[in-house]
């Protein structure tokens, strides 16, 4: 899909984040120390790198498993009608379970995946998002633990796209676009 043209200006650098998930990484140690049983969950795609640098920081024997749920598709609006395009492999009743997520929006995914997987009776389910724009809410979700809030701005980067695009970036960029429509 081509889009008008843009910039991306640096949000949240490579270093501040990996800070903030050493941080981070910390306190869930601590929810979950002593446990042999955690399964930690990475939501496709936009969590990829995320999920990859947040458990190679966990000194704790998990499993990961990924699920995909459909959102934006190739715009920059939330569909809000969540549907399970790619399903766990593994069950997961009686484990403890971590979703890993990249955005908090309006909160449909988050919330329309965590009521899936209450329902198939996991032991403690809680969630990790990187980024949360509060002020997009249109379901009252919070994840257990939040990287950074941001304001209302379209993101790109570390895993997160725009048209499949900027996935790459080693940082959180907002779009800015040098055209108008
Ligand atoms: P929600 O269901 O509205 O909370 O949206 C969550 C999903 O929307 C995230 O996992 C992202 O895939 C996508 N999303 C939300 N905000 C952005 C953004 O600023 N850039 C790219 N994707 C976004």
């Amino acid at each position: 899909m081509s889009t008008r043209p843009y910039v991306i200006d640096e949000m949240i650098s490579a270093k501040s984040i990996a800070a903030r998930i050493e941080d981070l990484c910390r306190e869930i140690q601590k929810e979950y120390e002593g446990t042999d049983k955690l399964i930690v969950v990475g939501l496709l795609r936009g969590s990829f790198v995320f999920i990859a640098d947040l458990v190679r920081e966990l000194d704790l024997p998990i499993e990961v498993d990924f699920l995909e749920a459909s959102s934006y598709g190739d715009g920059m609006e939330s569909s809000r009608e969540v549907r399970i395009l790619k399903d766990l492999r593994g069950a997961i009743e009686g484990r403890d379970v971590l979703v890993v997520e990249d955005i908090v929006d309006t909160g449909h995914t988050l919330n329309h995946v965590t009521h899936l997987l209450e329902s198939r009776l996991p032991a403690r389910l809680k969630s990790i998002a990187l980024l949360d724009k509060p002020s997009r809410r249109e379901v009252d979700f919070k994840a257990s633990w939040t990287g950074f809030e941001i304001p209302d701005e379209f993101v790109v980067g570390y895993g997160i796209d725009f048209a499949q695009r900027n996935r790459n970036l080693p940082f959180i960029g907002k779009v800015r676009f040098t055209e108008a429509e």
